[in-house]
C-alpha cells in the first residue's frame, strides 16, 4: 500500500503526540499530585441537616498537623462554612455537596476545581504548602447571587 510521504509524517506526529500526552498524564498524576475530583457518595439534598456530617459542616481533625477533613455545603448563595482553618503543609480532603441547584468549588490559585450537584458529594485532596489565605468560589453561574458566593481558607504556620 501506497503512503504519501506527508501523510506518514504526520501519522507519525499525531503517535508521537498520543505518547506525549500519556506520558504527560502519567507525571501529572504520580509526580505532581493532580487528581479529578471523585464523585465520593451520594445523600440526599433535602434532609442534610439530619444527616450527622452534614448538619455541622467544617474542618474535622483526623491526624493532629497532617490530616484534615473538610465538609462544605454549597447553597443559594453561600458556603457554609465561609471561613476555615488549617495548618500549612497537611493532607486536606473536601468533601463538597450542594442543598439545591448546581454549583461548583474552586480555590483560587490550586488545582482544587469541582462541580457541586445536588445529590452528590464531590471529593478532592489538597496540601497547601505555604501559609496564607486562599479565596474558595463558585465557578458555574447558579442564579441571582452567584457572585456572592465565595469564602476563605486561613493556612496557619501550626494549628
Ligand atoms: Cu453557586 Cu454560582
Amino acid at each position: 500500500m501506497h503512503i504519501d510521504v506527508l501523510e506518514k509524517r504526520w501519522i507519525q506526529i499525531s503517535i508521537a503526540l498520543m505518547a506525549a500526552f500519556a506520558v504527560l498524564i502519567g507525571v501529572a498524576a504520580f509526580a505532581w499530585g493532580v487528581q479529578v475530583p471523585t464523585l465520593e457518595r451520594r445523600v440526599d439534598p433535602a434532609r442534610l441537616k439530619d444527616d450527622p456530617i452534614w448538619s455541622n459542616p467544617g474542618v474535622r481533625e483526623v491526624v493532629p498537623g497532617k490530616h484534615y477533613e473538610v465538609y462544605m455545603i454549597a447553597k443559594v448563595w453561600q458556603f457554609e462554612p465561609r471561613e476555615i482553618q488549617v495548618p500549612v503543609g497537611a493532607r486536606v480532603t473536601f468533601y463538597v455537596t450542594s442543598a439545591d441547584v448546581q454549583h461548583a468549588f474552586k480555590i483560587v490559585g490550586t488545582s482544587v476545581s469541582m462541580q457541586v450537584l445536588p445529590g452528590y458529594v464531590g471529593k478532592v485532596s489538597y496540601t497547601f504548602q505555604e501559609p496564607g489565605e486562599y479565596s474558595f468560589i463558585c465557578t458555574e453561574y447558579c442564579g441571582i447571587g452567584h457572585a456572592a458566593m465565595y469564602g476563605v481558607i486561613k493556612v496557619t504556620e501550626s494549628k
